[in-house]
């Protein structure tokens, strides 16, 4: 308990603080990918920020004492009706501003520049010869950035100047002739934009002069005290599956909501083996969460029969979660909130079609929200890569048997059991998950793998065990390592651990005789098989 009740200090005395918290950057979202990309390598620099609506009002953006503003990409064109436009007196204001690809066209228009529509389409790597140094580029001379627009800007109204190219791209830098407003035509908040950080730093220390000194803790402090905001009566719920990323909104939902949060641990049949014990042991009993135990096998096993769609079950493994959430609601009295962890990743990699984003999979957590759930949903991680929240739960106590776990996704062992899934298949897909797991633990190679899960495949394969001839299943080892999953590689896993690891699934694993090692890399498969 110790380490709980000092966590529970620690978020506390930094809840105060946080209360006064100034944003000192804001990032106007305008629709980009990467707007969760530019909060974290502001993060990572350790300053504060918030990403807000594009059009979040100058006295707004004061109120909350913003000293610098960084407008993202987005996906719309500046010259079609309707698009979106910052605060004109955002730039009147004095507050330094940094407008990146689409955020720079909408402010070369907004002072009278002129924008061509698809003539320059620039889309990958190019260099940027940079003509004039100093303030944001200071310290650069040539360098390689990440493009990514088909609009550009044609023409640099009278108060803008140049202060970089492209090959394709005239006008791929500006700046304000006399206020402290920076266009790049580029993404610096990507890792192929090999400027050294430079310019980010340069903005946010040289022109906003922002302080580092922002870490986790604040984070932390913050969240609960938003969570507290967010849900100011009344009881929440939490969905609790003993995964990092639910695991740590619960303790922070908790110390946030104290009794006022009922955590449900629902089993729906999906499971990988333990699972139960780890929230039990690491999670309720440590940090007095109010856990419900549900068992939903039935109604999940029920709703999948026969399903063989990977989307279709997603969908249905979705929906049946909402059915038992709002069942316990039901139960208790004055439910009004659902806390969950979803991650940065989950949010972009279901952003509906036609936005900025294209649907890869329908993540249950964030797709399957039907309108009318009648609880509002509260997610505290929203904003966080995967090693961000672990970092989070390093600060709230939990332990490394919980963060160090490998990423296992919502709708569990369904989408390991590739094809319709039954008691039987998922029993067969979780014994030799729990083999393989169990090897990696024992081999010290459970922590440089990401990732690690079997699939159990719809084949059946020739085998001959003890002069017999068998005709069954095949299992897929997939091992991964990737830094957020939204790209990953195929493990290096030593040929004679897979080989250990595929003896031992063929002997103890009923209906298995023949193992495989996956050798896809995300793109251009995913790291789940469905
Ligand atoms: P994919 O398969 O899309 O997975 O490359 C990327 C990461 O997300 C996890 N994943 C999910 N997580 N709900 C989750 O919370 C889901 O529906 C879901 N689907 C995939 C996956 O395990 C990997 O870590």
């Amino acid at each position: 308990m110790a380490e709980t009740s000092s966590a529970a200090t620690a978020a506390g005395r930094g809840a105060r603080t946080a209360a006064t918290h100034a944003v000192p950057i804001a990032i106007l979202d305008f629709g980009s990918q990467y707007a969760q990309l530019i909060a974290r390598r502001v993060r990572e620099r350790h300053v504060y920020s918030e990403i807000l609506r594009h059009d979040t009002p100058l006295a707004e953006l004061r109120r909350r004492g913003v000293r610098g503003v960084i407008l993202s990409g987005g996906p719309a064109s500046v010259l079609s009706s309707g698009a979106p436009r910052p605060d004109p007196a955002l730039l009147d204001s004095g507050i330094p501003v940094l407008g990146l690809c689409y955020g720079m066209e909408i402010v070369a228009l907004m002072l009278g520049g002129r924008i061509e529509r698809g003539t320059m389409r620039e889309y990958g790597l190019a260099q940027v010869e940079v003509e004039t140094a100093g303030d944001v580029l200071a310290g650069l001379h040539a360098f390689p950035a990440w493009m990514s627009h088909g609009d550009s800007v044609a023409e640099l109204p009278a108060d803008l100047v140049p202060l970089g190219r492209t090959a394709g791209c005239r006008f791929a830098a500006a700046r304000h002739r006399t206020r402290p407003i920076y266009l790049l035509q580029f993404h610096p908040e990507v890792v192929h934009t090999q400027d050294e950080g430079k310019i980010l730093d340069n903005f946010l220390f040289r022109v906003a002069g922002v302080e580092a000194g922002w870490t986790m803790e604040n984070f932390a402090a913050a969240a609960v005290l938003k969570i507290r905001e967010e849900a100011p009566e009344g009881t929440a719920i939490c969905a609790l599956s003993g995964g990092v990323d639910s695991s740590v909104a619960a303790v922070l939902a908790g110390e946030a909501l104290g009794s006022r949060l009922i955590s449900i641990f629902v089993d729906h049949g999906l499971l990988r083996a333990g699972e139960a014990e780890v929230v039990t042991r690491d999670l309720e009993d440590r940090f007095h969460l109010r856990v419900r135990h549900v068992n939903a096998a039935d109604l999940f096993l029920e709703r999948l029969a026969g399903i063989e769609d990977p989307e279709e079950k997603r969908k249905r493994i979705g929906a049946a979660f909402i059915e038992v959430f709002e069942e316990e609601a039901r139960h208790l009295d004055g439910a009004r909130y659902l806390i969950q962890g979803t991650l940065y990743p989950d949010v972009i990699e279901s952003a509906a079609a036609g936005g900025p984003a294209a649907t890869i999979k329908s993540h249950h957590n964030v797709g399957g929200l039907p309108e009318k759930m009648g609880l509002t949903l509260i997610e505290p991680l929203r904003e966080l890569f995967k090693d961000e929240v672990r970092a989070v739960g390093r600060v709230l106590g939990i332990p490394e048997s919980v963060l160090g776990r490998h990423p296992f996704p919502g709708p569990g062992l369904a989408v390991r059991v590739i094809g319709a899934v039954d008691r039987e298949n998922l029993a067969v897909a979780r014994r030799a998950d729990d083999i393989f797991i169990k090897e990696l633990h024992a081999s010290g190679l459970y922590d440089t793998i990401w990732q690690a899960f079997a699939v159990l495949l719809p084949v059946k394969t020739v085998g001959v065990m003890g002069d017999e001839r068998t005709y069954e299943q095949v299992i897929a080892l997939r091992a991964v390592t990737s830094t957020d999953g939204m790209t990953a590689d195929w493990g290096r896993l030593p040929l004679d651990f897979l080989g250990r690891v595929a003896n031992r699934i063929v002997n103890e694993v009923p209906g298995v005789n023949r193992v495989v090692y996956d050798l896809s890399s995300k793109p251009p498969a995913t790291i789940e098989w469905e």
